[in-house]
């Protein structure tokens, strides 16, 4: 995939599919020591071990519809191409975490991409879904909380197209400001 957020979407694909109530999405820029991490954390079904084990398998999917499953193997990828790393944390009843790291700098890392556009998509697809985005460059930080912006809409659906271009504008220009 050309860009990290796609990655962001596919994963926050899978955790919607394991009922999560909430998914944080963190991403941390740290140019001093040429990193940048990438955090998916939800608190769906989770996977028992055996699954873990090979959740980033590319032929590994509980799926019924299909025998492939590349979201988690596509993410370990580009991160190791980057001289990064990758690792899943899960545990059944609980939630599962995804770390994928790369090399900032790393010719072969893809851009981050529309991190707006990924939110905003997640909230279209599952509105009921919260989602907390924390974006941090260098120790200065950017934090989105839907349960606050549900909070502030009061019976207004977070789900309307003017709420829903609101937040992917709030978002990039709030992501693109951390980066002056
Ligand atoms: N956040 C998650 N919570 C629970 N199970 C997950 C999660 N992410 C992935 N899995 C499990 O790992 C499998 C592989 O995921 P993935 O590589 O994204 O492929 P796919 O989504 O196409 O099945 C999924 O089918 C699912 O069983
Ligand atoms: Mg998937």
């Amino acid at each position: 995939m050309k860009e990290l957020s796609l990655h962001v979407l596919d994963l926050a694909e899978n955790s919607i599919r394991a009922k999560a109530k909430l998914v944080t999405i963190s991403i941390t820029e740290d140019l001093n020591h040429n990193l940048l991490k990438i955090l998916i954390e939800d608190n769906g079904n989770g996977m028992d071990e055996e699954l873990l084990s090979v959740a980033d398998d590319p032929f590994t999917t509980t799926r019924k519809t299909r025998n492939v499953g590349l979201g988690l193997s596509l993410l370990k990828a580009a991160a190791l191409r980057a001289e990064g790393d990758f690792h899943i944390t899960s545990e059944k009843g609980t939630g599962t975490k995804i770390e994928a790291t790369f090399k900032h700098n790393h010719i072969d890392r893809a851009p981050i991409g529309n991190m707006g556009s990924t939110i905003a998509t997640i909230l279209i697809r599952k509105e009921k879904i919260d989602i907390l985005y924390i974006h941090q460059v260098n120790g200065r930080q950017f934090i989105f909380s839907t349960k606050e912006i549900k909070k502030l809409l009061g019976e207004v659906s977070i789900n309307t197209p003017e709420v829903i271009l609101w937040i992917k504008d709030y978002i990039n220009e709030n992501v693109s400001e951390l980066n002056k």
